[in-house]
């Protein structure tokens, strides 16, 4: 039988390079797209080269496509020549907050790349999977309409109707989204309308906080990796308004490439799911602090600017109800003190000796 060949896009970053070593393991032949734009966007710091070496390294077979999914041409030519079975779409400027700096760069890497796709695997190979990593910055900041109640170091909402967390049926228009959560709105509803108005396979997959070991956290983006790394620095962390007691569902990107296998072997035409830790993996930053003190033994310095970030979500969880109904196999196996705990030593390694 022949191989099977998948295509990532964003492959040298959190979420696509865990699809890599996830498929690479299973036996398919993995395909990767990145330019390393995570640097031009954050800087330095956010470089991913470390990360495209390593899987290099593990997985000899990979095989690194240095495109940028802007490239129109690029992409129609690459899916031709690979006529992949599977295509997971993680490429992104993911933060809310350089969006507004860059938006011309935020849509088109965001909406404009994402069309690419979608149309260089409808003219190439239309049938397989199409995964894109969507957030729920597409709800805008119309979560912070339900009523919350305010807890020592949480808030939480106060209509026990949200316990469970926010559903796929949540509108989406008319609030505030950020110049990024637009742009990835844009792109969501075209990757559901390639699914219903084309048949396509594909999927949205609108992330709470996806986290993890191989996350280059910045300021900007990827709040738990840069909150454990300023305490292990000792640096001072920032928190911006909400008392720091905002709350956010994080998900191991281990178990959203779980998620994402699961739909590959059964998939659905024009989906979308909410996909985060949910509830037991919910955390304010105050709860951040403790617990990664607890770990490291170090006490957390931050300071505190009072003013939110723009279209910031107070409170939100994601429910996973839909996800557990379609894909009874899956369930979130990483639990927050094991997502601390692995992000706390992979920071230890990769800070070793510099
Ligand atoms: N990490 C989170 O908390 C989170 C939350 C919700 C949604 N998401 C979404 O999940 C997806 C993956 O996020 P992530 O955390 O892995 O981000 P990431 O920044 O770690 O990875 C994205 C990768 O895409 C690459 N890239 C950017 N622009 C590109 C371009 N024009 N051409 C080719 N490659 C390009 C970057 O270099 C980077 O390696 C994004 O769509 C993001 O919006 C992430």
């Amino acid at each position: 039988m022949n191989k099977k060949v998948i295509l990532i896009t964003g492959s040298s970053g959190l979420i696509g390079s865990e699809v890599v070593v996830d498929f690479a393991s299973r036996g398919w032949e993995v395909h990767g797209v990145d330019n390393n734009m995570r640097a031009d966007f954050f800087g330095p710091q956010a470089d991913t080269r470390w990360n495209l070496r390593r899987m290099q390294q593990t997985y000899p077979r990979f095989q690194h496509h240095e495109l940028d999914i802007r490239d129109r041409t690029g992409v129609m030519q690459l899916l031709q020549e690979l006529l992949p079975q599977a295509i997971v779409h993680t490429a992104a400027q993911p933060s809310h907050d350089l969006a507004a700096s860059r938006p011309l760069d935020d849509f088109d890497v965001n909406a404009v790349g994402t069309l690419n796709m979608l149309e260089a695997a409808r003219r190439a190979c239309p049938e397989p999977p199409f995964i894109h990593m969507s957030t729920n910055k597409v709800y805008g900041d119309a979560p912070n309409e339900i009523p919350l109640k305010e807890m020592e170091k949480r808030w939480d909402y106060a209509d026990p109707a949200y316990y469970d967390g926010i559903r796929e049926t949540f509108r989406i228009d008319h609030s505030k989204h950020s110049i990024f959560g637009a742009s990835k709105v844009a792109a969501d509803v075209m990757v559901q309308e390639y699914g219903r108005y084309f048949g396509m396979l594909t999927c949205s997959l609108r992330g709470g906080c996806l986290t993890g070991p191989n996350h280059s956290g910045v300021e900007l983006h990827g709040f738990l990796s840069y909150l454990i790394r300023c305490n292990l620095d000792g640096g001072s962390y920032r928190i911006f308004g909400y008392k720091g007691k905002q709350v956010r569902d994080n998900i191991h990107s281990f178990d959203v490439v779980q998620f994402i296998w699961r739909f590959i072997e059964a998939p659905r035409a024009g989906e979308v799911y909410n996909l985060g830790g949910g509830r037991a993996n919910s955390i304010s930053i105050l709860e951040a602090f403790d617990l990664i003190s607890e770990i490291s033994g170090k006490s957390m310095k931050y300071e505190y600017v009072d003013q939110h970030r723009q279209g910031d979500h107070i409170c939100y969880i994601s429910n996973l109800n839909k996800m557990r109904t379609h894909y009874p196999g899956w369930s979130i196996n990483k639990d927050l003190r094991t997502i601390f705990l692995e992000i706390y030593e992979s920071w230890m390694k990769r800070t070793a000796g510099k």
